[in-house]
């Protein structure tokens, strides 16, 4: 399975899936990771193990659409069978979920569709919840809405800040995402019915 990963961070995640295709047993190749930041620290984790990067900066377009278009078209260099947000903080325009849904997939640490957004963690606990979580969702026009193809409960400790909360989170987050790659890779997770079957796709 040839997959694109898209950062914008740190790429924990990515890292995560770096090491698990590096066992020849893994069915899955990183082929390429992509960025809307240049600078992103992740990227030195692609270059690590020799995977190709790409840059697509927001700012040298003059619109999301045409911003998307050159994204959509760097990634379908590499003819993925799935593409990876992980730690991806931009919303794709319609076109490129359109061309790219349902093999396109994000990580998000909570436990959908509880906190959706690019504050979940610092909302889990600004919310007070005793309980938090990870999640593995197909990506939809909307903003952490899709279906659900795998979520864990993670707890929230007395003392927790979003540091600690996300530190607790992240583990669950990457094995979360191994396993999911590991499905769509054998055939157990099919993301086309996934997608059709909607919110109801939980496991
Ligand atoms: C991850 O928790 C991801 O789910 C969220 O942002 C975090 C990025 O972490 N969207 P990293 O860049 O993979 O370390």
């Amino acid at each position: 399975l040839s997959v694109v990963v898209l950062i914008s961070g740190g790429g924990s995640n990515l890292r995560a899936l770096l090491d698990a295709a590096a066992d020849a047993e893994f069915p899955a190749r990183v082929v390429a990771v992509g960025t809307d930041r240049p600078e992103a620290e992740g990227l030195e984790h692609a270059e690590e193990f020799g995977v190709p990067t790409f840059e697509v900066a927001l700012s040298s377009f003059g619109s999301r659409e045409a911003w998307g278009d050159a994204l959509l078209e760097q990634i379908q260099l590499w003819r993925p069978d799935l593409v990876i947000l992980s730690g991806f903080m931009r919303l794709l325009p319609p076109a490129v979920v359109a061309a790219l849904a349902p093999n396109l997939i994000n990580t998000h640490p909570a436990f959908l569709p509880e906190f959706p957004g690019p504050r979940a963690v610092r909302d889990a606990l600004e919310a007070g919840a005793s309980e938090s979580g990870a999640s593995i969702i197909v990506v939809d026009n909307g903003v952490d809405t899709g279906p659900i193809i795998a979520r864990e409960r993670v707890a929230v400790v007395p003392g927790d800040n979003e540091t600690t909360l996300h530190a607790r989170i992240k583990p669950v987050e990457r094995r979360l995402l191994i396993q999911a790659v590991l499905d769509i890779a054998n055939g157990t997770l099919d993301l086309a019915d996934a997608a059709l079957s909607g919110r109801r796709a939980i496991t």
